[in-house]
């Protein structure tokens, strides 16, 4: 029982990938300047070519923050961490689409293997609550309307194979072992300290550096973009007040095809559409349209996205100009 002299202690929630882009984020909006002291962090992270451990710079120091480079797949140091914590939200993913298509394996191993290896141990456990962070990617490609949470799953890239096949593991030991599972399924996410792969790191870090961008085919793929923040926002509504054994979409209400959004960037890095565009063959398989249907987690859980797309973008891009150290280092290791 809770006294005035023994005050509750925090839930100590163990964050898988909270070197990564999303994670971290994550991370350090939990422990940040408006952390109410009632959550214990510590991040599981192989530190693989995405993971880095200066996004949890600012966190680094918090007497509620632990970190342990340790990989997923591993059953005994996985054991061990969720002995000693109460829920997990599990981020740590292979998630760049382009190098599934090059090679699947590791996206196996870590995507469906590793997500294996959490929900057991956690069952094991008796973990209270289990987040698992997926992707609209799950549902496959749509021409017109959005996706329910109960639409089937028609994932066409390795990548999205991976992470619906761990879906399906997860919301298995809910249904199986009465696990207490939650499955987000968000769409594109943007922000700051993302790594410089992805499209928009990728071809801001590129005009800034006076470098053309490569566009894919056409240009006219659409995707719907989420700010970091309101990802958060959402994970968090989910781990709170959601329930077990439900999937919850997510996204920002912004389509724009790669068009529309290199158009935008170019425009914000004061580039022109003839210098610097050069259009490339498309990516395989390439999904036409992705569009979540958010009208769950809105009227059950009060999720709206709160930045707007305009002002994600500018501050976006004014991040990547004020931190050249961060990305150049990175963008070195992966296109020397
Ligand atoms: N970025 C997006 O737009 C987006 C959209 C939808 C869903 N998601 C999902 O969100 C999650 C986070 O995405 P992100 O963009 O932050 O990814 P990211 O690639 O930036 O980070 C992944 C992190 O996982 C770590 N990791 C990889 N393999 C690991 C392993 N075997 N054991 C422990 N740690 C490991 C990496 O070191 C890295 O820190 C992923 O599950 C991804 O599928 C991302």
């Amino acid at each position: 029982m809770t006294t005035p002299s023994s005050p509750a202690r925090p839930t100590r929630i163990l964050v898988t990938g909270g070197a990564g882009f999303i994670g971290s984020h994550y991370v350090r909006t939990l422990l940040g300047p408006a952390d109410p002291g009632d959550v214990a962090v510590t991040v599981l992270d192989k530190l693989t070519y995405a993971g880095n451990p200066a996004n949890l710079d600012a966190v680094g120091d918090h007497p509620g923050f632990a970190f342990v480079k340790g990989d997923i797949c591993d059953a005994e140091l996985v054991d061990e961490l969720l002995a000693r914590h109460d829920e997990v939200v599990h981020f740590a993913a292979e998630s760049h689409v382009d190098r599934s298509i090059d090679g699947g394996a590791e996206f196996v191993r870590t995507n469906v293997v590793g997500t294996h290896t959490l929900v057991d141990a956690a069952h094991r456990a008796g973990i209270r609550t289990f987040v698992h962070v997926s992707t609209d990617e799950v549902y496959g490609s749509v021409d017109s309307g959005s996706w329910p949470e109960t639409d089937p799953l028609r994932p066409n890239s390795p990548y999205a194979a991976s992470k619906a096949s761990s879906d399906l593991i997860a919301l298995a030991y809910h249904r199986t072992h009465g696990l207490d599972v939650r499955v987000t399924r968000c769409s594109n996410n943007y922000g700051h300290h993302q790594f410089p792969e992805k499209v928009i790191p990728l071809f801001v870090t590129n005009l800034l550096d006076g470098r053309k961008v490569p566009l894919y085919g056409d240009g006219g793929n659409i995707r719907d973009w989420l700010h970091i923040d309101d990802h958060v926002q959402g994970i968090e509504l989910v781990r709170t007040k959601g329930r077990a054994g439900e999937v919850y979409n997510i996204g920002g209400g912004t389509e724009l095809s790669n068009k529309e959004l290199t158009a935008l960037l170019l425009e914000a890095c004061g580039a022109g559409w003839d210098t610097s565009v050069e259009y490339v063959a498309d990516r395989k398989g390439h999904d036409r349209r992705y569009s979540v249907d958010c009208a769950k987690i809105r009227t059950e859980l009060g999720y709206e996205p709160r930045k707007d797309f305009a002002t994600g973008l500018a501050e976006t891009v004014t991040w990547y100009r004020e931190n050249r150290a961060w990305w150049e280092a990175l963008k070195e290791r992966v296109a020397p």
